[in-house]
């Protein structure tokens, strides 16, 4: 391979600029010149996600592109012609997982140079990354960014057939790049973009820096990719974007989230879910929509991070346990039977007991089904990096049992609500361990793992639970 001829590598100094400008809207971007048409012909692609929905559904949209080109999908990474490890950022975890993968892939690549080894997502958009993998990875042929999914036929071509490394990452503010293909992994649950990136810049986190500024989808298209999916059969569809609620603020329009997510529910659609509310963008328009629509799912993510007001000021969260304890009271009586899941972060630098108990003290008040925990990541060139930390490890994974113990608990004190009740459930097809039995999801996003006849991946079905346990339901389906 030659070296060094297609390189626009990513600058942190450039991702973290943001304009007052409203984003373009491209229409005309993805194009396949003659030249690149069949490229994939005969040839096959392997894609591992990591990460969050938003890098899945990046990943539909990069098969999308892949199958347009000719290529085929495989689910044997050592036989395919390309594999593309599509990354996440977010916590250091996540990256060395990547880092192993790519390391193993170096076998692959000397017993098969022809092979393309390709990396995107949110560690594409990492300047160190970058430079560390190029330096210390050679194995990798293509990087590319998470603003330039749209050149991937170009870029392809520069790796593939004119033998060049080929790194493109922008590191701009961001367009919306319409009319791309997609090849959904699901036939009755579809995520929908409603908006990309994020302008929060909570101190932590490195989502801001890598998926580039907060804009918004146009309504139209939004509302017509929903109207066709119906119309293709699905059943569920999930409303995507860092921060949904702030929804329409970048269009200067006088319409915002709850306007949208009424104009979805009236398309008829069987189940609306949206994913990742932010509690101070929540507004009272929208939690009535919520207890209004029935096909909105009784099911909020509401992030709570901290229950501590100093650590959730240093994390740069715009508001105060009393706001969010406030806000989450209001979703919890408007809305019936509606399931609470969130995102705590323990070990924030210099989180105290103190602090830590009043975390505790929030997941004792809201009493979540589930949570999703984690301990604090430093990430380079965010603020928070720049704190000197003196809470040692040990500390924080003690915090992190000790919360793990209690979410769990209020999980399972919410399961045992199920025990010999019926709940509706969207088949996701037979489980994975058992194929008699069959798994999905409740309209409170419970898994359900059950038994039944003459049942088809996509069915809505009643099912009479047996067994309640911590995370997941056991049942039965009733035949009608
Ligand atoms: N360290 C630990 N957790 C983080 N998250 C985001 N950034 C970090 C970090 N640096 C968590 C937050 C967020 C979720 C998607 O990931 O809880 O809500
Ligand atoms: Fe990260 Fe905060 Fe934006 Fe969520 S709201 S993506 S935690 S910066």
């Amino acid at each position: 391979m030659k070296n060094n001829t297609n390189f626009i590598l990513p600058s942190q100094t450039s991702a973290r600029k943001r304009t007052k400008n409203i984003s373009a809207i491209e229409r005309d971007l993805f194009v396949i010149d003659d030249k690149i048409k069949g490229i994939g012909n005969g040839r096959t692609y392997f894609v591992r996600t990591y990460g969050c929905q938003a890098n899945f559904h990046d990943s539909e949209t990069i098969s999308g592109i892949l199958e347009d080109l000719g290529y085929t999908k495989s689910d044997d990474i050592e036989k395919a012609d390309l594999i593309l490890l599509n990354t996440c950022a977010i916590r250091r975890n996540a990256e060395e997982k990547v880092l192993g993968e790519i390391g193993n892939l170096k076998k692959l690549k000397r017993n098969d140079p022809d092979k393309i080894i390709a990396m995107s997502g949110c560690m594409a958009q990492e300047e160190e990354m970058v430079t560390h993998i190029l330096s210390k990875y050679p194995q990798v042929d293509l990087i590319f960014g998470t603003h330039n999914i749209y050149n991937l036929p170009k870029l392809l071509y520069h790796a593939l057939l004119n033998k060049e490394k080929t790194v493109e990452v922008y590191s701009k503010e961001g367009d919306i790049v319409e009319a791309l293909p997609v090849k959904r992994d699901n036939h009755h649950k579809a995520w929908v973009n409603i908006s990309y990136g994020c302008d929060k810049f909570c101190s932590y986190c490195i989502v801001p820096y890598t998926r580039g500024k907060e804009r918004s989808r146009h309504i139209e298209d939004i509302l017509d990719e929903v109207r066709s999916l119906k119309d293709e059969g699905y059943k569920e569809i999930t409303l995507l974007g860092q921060n949904v609620n702030s929804y329409g603020l970048d269009l200067r329009l006088d319409y915002g989230f709850s306007d949208l997510l009424r104009e979805v529910a009236e398309t008829g659609l069987d189940r609306i879910r949206f994913m990742t509310p932010y509690p101070s963008n929540f507004d009272d328009e929208t939690i009535d929509v919520c207890a209004r629509y029935k096909n909105i799912m009784p099911s909020i993510h509401l992030p709570l991070q901290s229950g501590n007001d100093e650590i959730l000021f240093k994390m740069n969260r715009r508001y105060n346990s009393e706001e969010y304890r406030i806000l989450f009271d209001k979703l919890k009586n408007k809305i019936d039977d509606c399931a609470f899941t969130t995102d705590i972060i323990v070990g924030f630098p210099n989180e105290s007991d103190e602090a830590f108990d009043d975390t505790l003290k929030m997941v004792d008040h809201c009493k979540y089904d589930n949570a999703y925990t984690f301990i604090y990541s430093k990430r380079e060139g965010t603020p928070a990096a720049k704190i000197e930390d003196h809470i040692d490890m040990k500390v924080k994974e003690e915090r992190l049992q000790i919360l793990n113990a209690k979410i769990a608990e209020y999980a399972n004190m919410h399961n045992q609500k199920y025990q010999d009740q019926t709940t509706e459930v969207l088949v996701d097809g037979p489980s994975k361990k058992d194929k008699d039995v069959f798994a999905g999801y409740n309209p409170q996003g419970k898994l359900v793992n059950f038994t039944g006849h003459d049942i088809k991946e996509g069915d809505i079905i009643k099912v009479k639970i047996t067994k309640a346990k911590s995370f997941s339901l056991d049942g039965e389906a009733i035949e009608d």
